[in-house]
């Protein structure tokens, strides 16, 4: 018997152990169990006779069942609809926070006592200006581009401006990036917009809380100074606030993972964002409007719902990888929903959503399968309610999600297990086989590709 499959007793700080026995070798391994989990390496242990096995993998397309970090931030439990924030309730949070306060928390594990928050609101707002260039940068955009792949390269292109933030294991140097992608975001995505519009920039005042300037650098018109709807304030405040983290989602790994090869904070967020773009992920609620466009009226809401049920496509806004029941976001933001509703009017589109809602939730396809809305089905309505254009809604998500995005590939970086992310593969492509050459290769081909280039 090698050592590597001799039965092992199981760690002195492990309690529990999971004994597995290899039916192609009769051979049985002791996994240790901790924290509910079994190490993925530890399969290791499992070989054939043969010399050259590395042993055994697990295999997990799309992470299903593979925790990849252990993390003190965001705890989701998805079967009783819990969302909390470093232990805090995302119902608490939503009712009585701040958008910078939750920033603070996710990041430092800890609300900020009054002067901490007094500095980091100063900090926040003393960086939100951009560097001309940016602007110019933007400028350069098509009239139609979309505001996405605007936010994602200008973001990737902060790096440009700030070659120090490659020091990610200076703690000063993470904080200044952190400070800054939290400040500058927003003026990037208002910018964002007011280019969509074929409007001037406006330029951060800082006299306006967070939510306000924002707001003031996307409607700001002739007025000498903006002034808010209070409603509208308070709406975005939280959905900034229900979308800050959400664990180890598609655009959250994607940050983890970019940013484990230790690239800049700039890079590793412009990965976030691309990923956020995806329809299945941030860019949901974008769909969620083109769905209900697509309705068009409320009486073609069953024959759509059949349709779906039939596999044409799905229902944009229900649903979500880890909530199998309500989404405690979703229950929040109806509310609010509500709320806007009552000062603005009803969306005329909401009338369809309702209806969507009312059949997917009696009906026993989505009941099966544990669809529900999730948080994406009703910000798209309230972002429609106070006027930004469907493309936009993304970018509003995107803003939200920066701060837990920092929170999380600092945790990462922290993390002394962590190493550069490199999933493993099963390979299933063709054995050796040898080459064998089927096209005259032109190895001239550089004189005449010049003289090409030339005559364009
Ligand atoms: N409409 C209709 N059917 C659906 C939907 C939907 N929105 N979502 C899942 N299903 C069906 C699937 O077809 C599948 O049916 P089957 O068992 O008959 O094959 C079953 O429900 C299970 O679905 P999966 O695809 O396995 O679920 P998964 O966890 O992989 O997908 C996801 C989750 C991507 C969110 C999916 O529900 C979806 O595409 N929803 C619509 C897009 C959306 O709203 N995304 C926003 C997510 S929230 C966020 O990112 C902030």
């Amino acid at each position: 018997m090698s050592k590597a499959s001799t039965v092992e007793a199981p760690p002195a700080t492990a309690t529990d152990a999971l004994d597995a026995r290899d039916t192609r070798t009769d051979q049985t391994h002791t996994l240790a169990i901790k924290e509910g989990a079994i190490r993925a390496s530890d399969l290791k242990q499992f070989k054939t006779d043969d010399g050259d096995d590395p042993g055994l993998l697990s295999y997990d397309p799309a992470f299903l069942n593979t925790a990849a970090c252990r993390s003190a931030i965001t705890f989701i439990d998805g079967d009783k609809g819990i969302l909390r924030y470093r232990g805090y309730p995302i119902e608490q949070l939503a009712e009585s926070s701040t958008f910078l306060e939750v920033a603070w928390l996710l990041r430092h594990g800890e609300l900020p006592n009054q002067s901490e928050y007094d500095q980091f609101v100063h900090d926040i707002t003393y960086h939100t200006y951009v560097h001309e260039n940016l602007r110019k940068f933007l400028e350069g955009f098509r009239y139609d581009a979309h505001p996405m792949a605007m936010l994602n390269s200008s973001v990737a292109a902060l790096a440009s401006f700030y070659p120090s933030s490659r020091n990610i294991f200076e703690e000063r140097e993470r904080n200044i990036s952190m400070i800054r992608l939290v400040a500058k975001v927003p003026t990037i995505a208002a910018f964002c917009y007011r280019h969509l519009k074929g409007l001037p920039f406006v330029y951060p005042d800082n006299d306006l809380s967070y939510v306000e300037n924002f707001l003031s650098m996307v409607a700001r018109m002739s007025e000498p100074k903006y002034e808010p709807n209070p409603i509208f304030v308070r709406a975005l405040e939280v959905l900034f606030i229900l979308h800050a983290d959400h664990e180890q989602n598609c655009s959250t790994s994607a940050v983890r993972a970019v940013g484990s090869s230790h690239v800049d904070p700039f890079s590793a967020m412009s990965a976030g964002i691309a990923a956020l773009f995806g329809p299945l992920h941030g860019g949901a609620n974008e769909q969620v409007l083109r769905m209900i466009e697509e309705i068009g009226n409320v009486r073609n809401v069953p024959q759509y719902i059949e349709g779906v049920k039939a596999g044409k496509g799905k229902l944009m806004g229900f649903g979500h990888r880890v909530y199998k029941s309500y989404d405690p976001r979703a229950r929040i933001v109806k509310k609010l929903a509500d709320q806007v509703f009552e000062v603005v009017g009803v969306d005329k589109d909401l009338e369809i959503a309702l209806e969507l809602e009312r059949i997917a939730l009696s009906d026993d396809y989505f009941i099966s399968r544990k669809l529900y809305p999730n948080v994406d089905f009703y910000t798209g309505l309230i972002y429609r309610s106070m006027a930004f254009p469907t493309e936009f809604f993304t970018v509003l998500f995107a803003i939200a999600r920066t701060a837990g995005w920092l929170a999380q590939w600092e945790e990462m970086l922290m993390d002394k297990e962590q190493k550069i992310a490199r999933p493993r593969q099963i390979y299933i492509g063709s054995a050796e086989r040898p080459y064998e050459a089927i096209v005259q290769h032109r190895h001239a081909a550089g004189p005449r590709m010049q003289k090409d280039a030339l005559r364009q």
